[in-house]
């Protein structure tokens, strides 16, 4: 339960941290897809742990195999199997957590779900799993391109109090990668990078925001009621670890706005309505209206930190639980960006599939 996500193009995935590796089958990819599985290796790599001194210092390769479904670079419509294997577990690293579960993390929720838990880390809450997720998405993304040229771009909006000015109509996924933070604002990057040094070097993390923008989804896409396409986005983003919040178009900016400065102009002849703005964020009615896709991210600081945090362990003694030895991300959001693309690109898969 729980570890499946979309209807008509559904990703599945397996895998805890510690294990042999995390994977992804996808089914009702349709055939005649050509896969590239370099460019669904570039995902991976803009995920991976130790890509800079800005992320947790795990070394992992993240090698993406194809296992099945996919044949001289075209998919077959069959299941796809995707695996990436952990080489740089470390199980001796979580000796501390054991016997307290750690403050804010899934150590106590994921015990009284289940009575037992993966022998160490995060199991499956760990962000390992969404290495899966990536090279799931990164194939939902070729297959939207080939369909209609759709193009999704996430990057780092905030981090911190420290936010950004970029253009969501021109940036591009090099511009975002011209700094190890992605954010595409040179002066909010350097502020945003030194803030993040400066809590890690204090044994401390901190939080984000992530924008993103989905070009060319054609106008007609989703379904009404319960399964609203900015529903499913959400669900979506939701679902990836430490994220906490979602907002679509003007999201709670527009709480402060009137009518008659929300609402969206449609511009343009019979056959091809446009919107002169685009506060609905491109979906209106559950529906996709043809305007880019733009949605905006929140992720809490992550919860595992160096520093001494007064708690109680598992039988409710006072404890002082101190992280020394784990490899932890000060802050998730420039690693988020690939995860949220993939996100993005599984849902749009998912509607593509119900039109
Ligand atoms: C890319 C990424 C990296 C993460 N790295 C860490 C980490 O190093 N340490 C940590 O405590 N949490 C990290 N998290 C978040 C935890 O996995 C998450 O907070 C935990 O599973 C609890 O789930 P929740 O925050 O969604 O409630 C990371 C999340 C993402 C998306």
């Amino acid at each position: 339960m729980g570890s499946s996500f979309g209807t008509g193009f559904r990703v599945s995935t397996f895998g805890e941290s510690h294990g042999v590796g995390v994977g992804a089958i996808v089914d009702g990819c349709p055939a005649q897809v050509e896969v590239s599985l370099e460019a669904i290796q570039a995902q991976a790599d803009r995920r991976k742990p130790g890509q800079s001194d800005l992320t947790t210092q795990r070394m992992e390769a993240d090698k993406v195999e194809i296992l099945s479904g996919v044949q001289h670079g075209k998919t077959l419509g069959t299941p796809i199997g995707l695996l990436v294997k952990n080489y740089d577990q470390r199980p001796g690293d979580y000796g501390e957590v054991l016997d307290a579960p750690r403050p804010s993390h899934a150590d106590f929720t994921y015990l009284k779900k289940y009575g037992v838990k993966a022998k160490s880390g995060g199991g499956r809450a760990s962000a390992r799993e969404t290495a899966a997720r990536v090279a799931a998405g990164a194939l939902a993304e070729q297959y939207l391109q080939q369909l209609c040229g759709i193009e999704i771009v996430a990057w780092v909006n905030s981090v911190g109090a420290i936010g950004s000015d970029v253009d969501v109509n021109s940036v591009t996924r090099a511009d975002v990668d011209t700094r190890a933070v992605r954010c595409p604002d040179p002066a909010a990057a350097d502020a945003m990078e030194a803030r993040i040094r400066e809590v890690r070097d204090e044994g401390d993390s901190i939080g984000g925001t992530l924008m993103c923008v989905c070009r060319n989804v054609p106008a007609g896409w989703g379904e009404p009621i319960f399964d609203k396409a900015e529903a499913l986005l959400a669900q979506a983003m939701l679902s990836i670890p430490a994220c906490k919040a979602f907002e679509i178009g003007s999201g709670f900016a527009g709480t402060e706005l009137r009518g008659s400065q929300h609402n969206d102009p449609f511009t343009g002849g019979a056959t091809e309505l446009g919107t002169s703005t685009n506060n609905s964020g491109g979906v209106q009615g559950g529906i996709t209206n043809g305007m880019p896709i733009v949605f905006r991210v929140a992720f809490k600081p992550p919860a595992t930190i160096s520093r001494p945090q007064e708690t109680v362990d598992y039988e409710g003694n006072a404890v002082t639980l101190q992280v020394t030895q784990g490899r932890h991300d000060p802050c998730v959001v420039p690693r988020a960006v690939p995860i949220v693309e993939a996100m993005a690109a599984l849902v749009l898969a998912d509607l593509a599939r119900q039109v």
